[in-house]
């Protein structure tokens, strides 16, 4: 990017979607406030009032927003007024945290290639919901999280990262997902931190870390 002379660096933009409780999206303003990643944090927007998270984004200084979905007639309508609400923020990179909507092809479309999303499984294993307790009901020995690139489908996209956790034999659906929270912790504000840097790009549906693809499952981290 061009700059006058003397024309203070613009750093990359980060709009972080929730629904709930916003660890993650914690977890990635306290590495950008540590200086850890080298981004602004433009907004955080939920689609649900008065959720946990919109305080916690208060509570640092963030610009905090709702789009409600219930306001709206349709999946489609709802994405409009939410790519809109995006847009007044020109950022650089989407983060997913815990945003529980099945998105548009549009909605993706427009951002492809530049939003982020974090799923507690080891994708492509357990999409959708309650994959603590699907992977002990299978006698999975081992679980993790997942972030990747979105692309249309549900929970799938290029994958960037997995953290890995094993599952112990007593172990119940509350203790696993409490262990893998601890990792997603760990590994989104590095995919962030690796974007942003511009380290970490999608192509041709795949994701490139400097320059070189990634493996399918993203790069492993194993406890
Ligand atoms: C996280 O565990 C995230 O992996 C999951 O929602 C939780 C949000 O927690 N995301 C999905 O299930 C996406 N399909 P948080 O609001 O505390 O970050």
């Amino acid at each position: 990017m061009m700059r006058s002379p003397g024309e203070p660096e613009k750093k990359p933009r980060i709009v972080i979607l929730i629904s709930g409780s916003g660890s993650n999206m914690a977890a990635i303003a306290d590495a950008v406030k540590a200086g850890d990643i080298d981004a602004d944090i433009a907004a955080v927007i939920s689609n649900k009032p008065d959720v946990a998270g919109l305080q916690k984004a208060r509570d640092r200084d963030i610009d905090a927003q709702v789009v409600d979905h219930s306001g709206f007639q349709s999946r489609e309508h709802f994405d409009v007024a939410l790519m809109r609400k995006i847009d007044e923020y020109e950022p650089d990179l989407i983060v997913l945290a815990g945003f529980m909507r099945i998105l548009t092809a549009d909605f993706v479309r427009r951002y492809l290639g530049r939003m982020l999303n974090i799923h507690p499984s080891l994708l492509p294993k357990y999409q959708g919901l309650h994959t603590h307790q699907r992977a002990i009901d299978a006698g999975d020995t081992e679980h993790g999280v997942t972030v990747h690139f979105v692309t249309e489908e549900l929970d799938d996209g290029p994958n960037v990262i997995q953290a890995v956790v094993t599952i112990s034999s007593d172990d119940t659906a509350d203790a696993l997902q409490q262990r893998v929270r601890q990792q997603e912790h760990i590994i989104y504000p590095i995919a962030v931190k690796w974007f942003v840097s511009g380290r970490l790009t999608m192509k041709d549906n795949q994701a490139m870390l400097d320059g070189i693809a990634l493996p399918a499952g993203g790069l492993r981290l194993e406890q």
